[in-house]
């Protein structure tokens, strides 16, 4: 048994002194996602600092717990807060929890953040469901010995987003009326905000947007066999494409500002995955 996978099992047997829940879907908040628990049906949270050997996020509203519960009818867990890799953590860390989801039950991950817009079709408040994602500025979470309990040495990254996910979320925003871009994630190890040049170089790449979360997961996941799905929320245009300097005080609080309209486009995502998936 890997190193990695002794220490999953140690958080996955709390997990099990605790309830035997099994849920069927994971989401993982982004900034401003904070008051999302009101939208479910709440059975159970446990903060991440009770989990044994568990990576605990030390960012100013990333309030980290998980939430067991309903989303409509799906059993769901939520992860209230992530931990990001420019905390400090390995790779391997950064992704634990991701892991743990997935031994707790999940089959699809639902990840949101707030992301620097690139693409200049974009404005600010936009949502875009993630179609993609460049993960080459970041360590694989994969590097090191296999997990192969959980996934092959060398896994495809060919529809790491997944197609039918995708669907179901742009017939949701059509339905809910609400406009949906549509691009590429790229990850950053931050924590500093990107030089314009960086930003110029990224858009060359094929980035639409730009944030320090979320791809390093997906591979995880992808590799874990969890089918993936995700929206950003873009917070602010990227350095350089804006004349303004970035803060994080800024994203934090034009991601509060669409938190509603992004609660109830992945509440509704949610429900209709729950409905066309069994
Ligand atoms: N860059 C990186 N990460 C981010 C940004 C950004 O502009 N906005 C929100 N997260």
């Amino acid at each position: 048994m890997s190193r990695q996978y002794e220490k999953l099992e140690k958080c996955y047997g709390y997990y099990r002194s605790l309830t035997d829940f099994k849920p069927e879907a994971g989401l993982i908040l982004g900034s401003g996602l904070g008051g999302y628990a009101g939208n479910m049906k709440v059975e159970m949270e446990i903060p991440y600092g009770d989990i044994p050997g568990f990576p605990v996020s030390t960012v100013q509203g990333h309030d980290g717990r998980f939430i067991l519960g309903y989303i409509g009818n799906v059993p769901a867990v939520v992860m209230k807060g992530r931990v990001h890799y420019y905390e400090g953590y390995a790779m391997e860390d950064v992704v634990l929890p991701v892991r743990l989801m997935k031994k707790m039950g999940i089959k699809v991950l639902f990840l949101t953040n707030a992301a620097g817009g690139i693409n200049r079709n974009f404005q600010v408040g936009d949502f875009m469901m993630i179609t993609d994602q460049i993960s080459s500025f970041v360590p694989s979470p994969l590097i090191g010995e296999n997990v192969s309990e959980l996934g092959d040495r060398f896994p495809d990254m060919t529809h790491i987003y997944d197609e039918e996910l995708q669907n179901l979320i742009e017939e949701t925003a059509e339905e809910e009326k609400i406009p949906l871009q549509k691009g590429v994630y790229l990850q950053t190890t931050g924590p500093n905000f990107e030089s314009p040049a960086e930003i110029r170089m990224y858009s060359v790449l094929g980035a639409d947007a730009v944030g320090m979360s979320t791809a390093c997961e997906a591979v995880a996941a992808r590799h874990a066999g969890v089918r993936i799905c995700g929206i950003s929320c873009i917070s602010n245009m990227a350095s350089g494409i804006s004349e303004e300097e970035l803060s994080h005080l800024d994203v934090q609080s034009v991601a509060d500002k669409r938190a509603g309209e992004f609660e109830r486009l992945v509440t509704k995502s949610i429900e209709k995955i729950g409905e066309h998936i069994g």
